[in-house]
């Protein structure tokens, strides 16, 4: 065990298309009754991406906002966790090193079980820095996720990207070494090679994410002796909102009236950036983490001195097909250092709002013009297209 290196997560980088579309204009075009997703499904917007926006420009865009805080000399390995694959071979990790340009002897690999993606990722980084605690790594969540116009599953769509920089004595959040895990071979959703939208069984689906929560929530708890007042926040993968919720009332179900209060609004919380981004696949659970570590103590949550530090919080990652970790880990003094969360009230309050025949044109461009040099965004990276077979990115 490594009980003396604290591994965990130091910086925390962002991206989210530059447009979005409101999920009540969506409802309207659908003839559904705008409350049914907003309330019942529990979002507001969700990121939409242009053709110009794919994981590796995604990835690259999300780790360039914390690239001057990190010491390449100390970069060992680049990891993407992805479902939205560009290559069946090569890896979407080595475009995103390239343009960075960071060094060549950086070890780097792209990684996939559905949204649990970026939580292997993010244990390997764990297990990297504890046999070589000088070094650090990248983790980065990339995804864009899609499951059709007129579907049940087309208003929890999302695109977007987090980075991770995991190092030894970490700015933001120590993990401990207490996982819980289960994974079992189930048909809730997949992507069939060949398809541009995952197939869904989605009641199903959110069951089987419940029945894993239950099972590892109960097993951790035997295990440790631990309950959930030992908990700041308890934190879930997001496909939408509603879903973390009902997770979370599964943890409550015999909880006395501070820790549901505590829990419920620290819930809302890390909710907040989901609700206008949309499931992020791979970075969902990330993003609730961010969006709860820079909204919290503005709402005089955690210790009640404005500071989440010493906070304990819990996560739970799951990925269809299926696999979930149950994991805790302990807010750093440190952690506001590691944080933007200007930068990232401006980058989503920038975008622009589609109309739904703008977002059903994009919807159908994504994936059908690879040849084409496309629109450029306004700044960052972009993808341009296919040439030779071999596709090409830029920075506007
Ligand atoms: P649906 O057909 O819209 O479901 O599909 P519904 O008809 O049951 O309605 C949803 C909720 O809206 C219900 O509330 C209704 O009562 C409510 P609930 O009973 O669930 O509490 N409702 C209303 N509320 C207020 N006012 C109204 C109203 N009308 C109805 N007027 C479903 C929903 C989630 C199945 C669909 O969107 C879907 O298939 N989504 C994609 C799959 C998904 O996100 N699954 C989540 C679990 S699996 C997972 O998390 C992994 C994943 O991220 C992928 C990966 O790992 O890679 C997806």
């Amino acid at each position: 065990s490594n009980t003396e290196v604290h591994i965990g997560i130091d910086r925390m980088g962002m991206f989210v298309p530059e447009q979005y579309l409101d999920v009540e204009d969506l409802a309207r075009a659908r003839h559904v009754e705008p409350a049914k997703f907003t309330r019942g499904i529990g979002q507001s917007r969700m990121s939409v991406p242009r053709h110009c926006d794919d994981i590796v420009s995604m990835g690259a865009n999300a780790i360039a906002e914390i690239l001057p805080d990190i010491d390449i000399d100390r970069l060992g390995l680049l990891i993407v966790g992805t479902e939205s694959g560009i290559d069946q071979s090569k890896s979407s990790s080595l475009f995103i090193k390239h343009l960075l340009n960071l060094a060549n002897r950086i070890e780097s690999f792209e990684i996939k079980e559905a949204c649990f993606g970026a939580t292997a990722g993010l244990f390997v980084a764990y297990h990297y820095v504890a046999a070589h605690p000088d070094r650090t790594v990248l983790v980065v969540a990339s995804d864009v996720a899609r499951y059709g116009l007129g579907t049940a599953g087309e208003v929890t769509q999302g695109a977007g990207a987090i980075a991770m920089l995991v190092s030894a004595d970490p700015d933001i959040l120590v993990l401990n070494d207490d996982a819980e895990d289960y994974s079992d071979d189930i048909n809730d959703f997949w992507r069939p090679n060949g398809h541009t939208e995952a197939l869904v069984d989605g009641k199903y689906s959110t069951q089987v994410y419940l029945d894993f929560f239950r099972h590892v929530f109960d097993e951790y708890r035997d295990k440790t002796a631990l309950g959930l007042d030992d908990f700041g926040a308890l934190l879930f993968h997001l496909p939408f909102t509603k879903m973390g919720m009902k997770a979370l009332r599964v943890a409550l179900e015999d909880a006395d009236v501070d820790d549901r209060k505590r829990l419920e609004h620290n819930f809302e919380m890390s909710a907040r950036y989901s609700r206008d981004v949309g499931n992020l696949y791979t970075g969902s659970l990330y993003l609730s983490l961010l969006s709860w570590l820079e909204h919290a103590d503005l709402d005089q949550a955690g210790s009640g001195d404005g500071s989440l530090a010493g906070t304990r919080i819990a996560l739970f990652s799951y990925g269809s097909g299926a696999m979930c970790k149950f994991f805790t880990g302990r807010i750093q003094p440190g952690y506001r250092r590691g944080l933007r969360a200007e930068s990232h009230a401006r980058m989503l309050n920038a975008r622009k709002r589609l109309t739904v025949q703008e977002y059903e044109q994009l919807f159908d461009e994504y994936y059908a013009s690879e040849d084409v040099q496309t629109e450029k965004p306004e700044s960052g990276f972009y993808y341009a297209g296919v040439k030779h077979d071999i596709r090409q990115y830029s920075r506007a």
